[in-house]
């Protein structure tokens, strides 16, 4: 059966970072096609072609995907074209068709360049399904960026090596890959270009990128901070996620002198436990974690240190789990993520024996969630009194009010009409354990 060619479409992202800078690489593909974006960021029913990008992380990531497509067949009967991008995608691949009938399009993080054609199979009958790894990389068949918001996403590495026994990325994402030098710093100019003053870094193990510089010399991702931190209307440098191992001597001495690398890493540690952390294949055990954060503190003292966690590992202990309530104490975070163990398909972790019951892993997240927000809410205190430089990024929920980051990656809710993306000075004048209060400073020119 033929179709239409659509012409409006939505795409909506699920998961991490990397999945929102794709779904914002395909609607600028899309709309380099001549299509028009239906109501950015939502979900459009209405519109000719929606794609799901998904995340396959956690089973309740992966199950949201079939409610959604479910929701997506009208009332009178007819849908959009329905494409299931990310990774479920890769991951189960010529499954989702059979398990949803209404999918169209089924396409894979590493192929999702091919989509404008993948659409022409669909419109002329063809089923559509590839969830291939080529070796050519996508980034250079996507057209060039042009319109960003002032906070910037860039992929510089893609996949894992690491093949951490709970998890699917290195399944989904496959082997790592650097993106180039040149490639990295002409699309980092493009993103200026485009608007963008921040640029966060992504990748699912940022810190392992590597790569040659244009006279041909092995760089860290350090020499790629730096390259970055020169290019004109850069003025703040993040990265993540970052993997313990990968943590080098170069990577810590630029948070002490390159001054646009702001003062934030998000390094996880998943347990406070020895042994489960080798159970989990990290590579790292809790005190070669804690030198690395007195490292980091000794290059940047002020930095703020976040982390992710995981409760109800296999066989994890009452006690093994204190361990862990502990090392959040210990680590002194400014924020962290915390999840219950999710078996996936495939994993070793999966077949592990001692599966923790739900119940036990729910008071477990209970008392880690709460060991964290204390800790946030005692970062942000000290906040108070303190005059910083906030980016406004979005708008606050009452009129004349917007939101703005601080260098430590808190949200500052501030009466101001400062545009988007505009840097201003102001006190902070009150801290919850989510977000702090602060008021605009008058420079000196203002008050003369
Ligand atoms: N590459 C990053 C992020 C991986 S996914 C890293 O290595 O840190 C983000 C977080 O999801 C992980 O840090 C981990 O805490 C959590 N996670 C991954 N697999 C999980 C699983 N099977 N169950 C529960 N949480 C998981
Ligand atoms: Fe997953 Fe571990 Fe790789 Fe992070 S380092 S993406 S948790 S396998
Ligand atoms: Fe999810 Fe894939 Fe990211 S599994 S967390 S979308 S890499």
């Amino acid at each position: 059966m033929t179709r239409p060619l659509p012409t409006s479409f939505s795409v909506k992202s699920f998961g991490c970072q990397m999945n929102v800078y794709d779904g914002q690489r395909m609607a600028e593909m899309l709309e380099a096609q001549g299509m028009v974006a239906a109501a950015p960021g939502g979900l459009a029913a209405d519109a000719d072609l929606v794609v799901l990008n998904t995340c396959h992380i956690r089973e309740r990531a992966a199950e949201k995907v079939y409610s959604d497509i479910g929701r997506l067949t009208r009332e009178d009967g007819t849908r959009p074209m329905i494409a299931v991008a990310g990774c479920v995608a890769q991951a189960e691949g010529a499954e989702i068709p059979r398990r949803a009938r209404t999918v169209d399009i089924v396409v894979g993080p590493q192929a999702y360049h091919r989509l404008p054609a993948m659409i022409a199979d669909v419109a002329a009958g063809r089923p559509a399904l590839d969830t291939d790894m080529p070796r050519l990389d996508k980034f250079s068949a996507l057209p060039a960026r042009r319109r960003v918001s002032p906070s910037a996403f860039l992929t510089v590495q893609e996949g894992c090596d690491k093949f951490c026994t709970y998890c699917v990325v290195p399944y989904t994402r496959g082997a790592e890959i650097s993106r180039s030098w040149r490639a990295l710093l002409d699309e980092a100019r493009a993103l200026v270009d485009a608007g963008a003053v921040e640029i966060t870094l992504l990748g699912q193990n940022v810190n392992a990128w590597s790569g040659e510089d244009d006279g041909g010399r092995m760089r860290g991702l350090d020499g790629l901070i730096r390259a970055i931190d020169r290019v004109p209307g850069v003025r703040r440098i993040r990265y993540m996620t970052s993997h313990p191992q990968d943590m080098t001597d170069g990577l810590i001495a630029a948070h002490g002198d390159v001054e646009t690398l702001m003062p934030f890493l998000h390094l996880p540690v998943q347990s406070g436990s020895d042994r489960v952390l080798k159970a989990m294949n990290r590579k790292h055990d809790v005190a070669s974690y804690l030198r690395i954060l007195d490292r980091v503190r000794a290059a940047r003292p002020d930095i703020a240190l976040s982390s992710d966690f995981i409760v109800g590992f296999p066989s994890e202990t009452e006690s093994e789990f204190e361990d862990t309530l502990r090392l959040v104490q210990t680590a002194g975070y400014a924020s962290a993520f915390s999840f219950k163990f999710s078996a996936r398909p495939g994993t070793p972790a999966a077949a592990m024996a001692g599966h923790v019951p739900e119940d036990v892993m729910n008071v477990r997240l209970q008392h880690l969630q709460a060991g964290i927000t204390r800790g946030q809410l005692a970062f942000n205190q000290r906040s108070v009194g303190i005059a910083t430089t906030i980016m406004i990024e979005r708008d606050g929920r009452r009129p004349g009010q917007r939101i703005g980051k601080t260098p430590w990656m808190q949200s500052v809710h501030v009466d101001t009409d400062a545009a988007m993306g505009e840097m201003i000075d102001v006190e902070i004048v009150s801290a919850g354990p989510n977000s702090l209060g602060g008021v605009v400073r008058r420079s000196a020119a203002q008050a003369a």
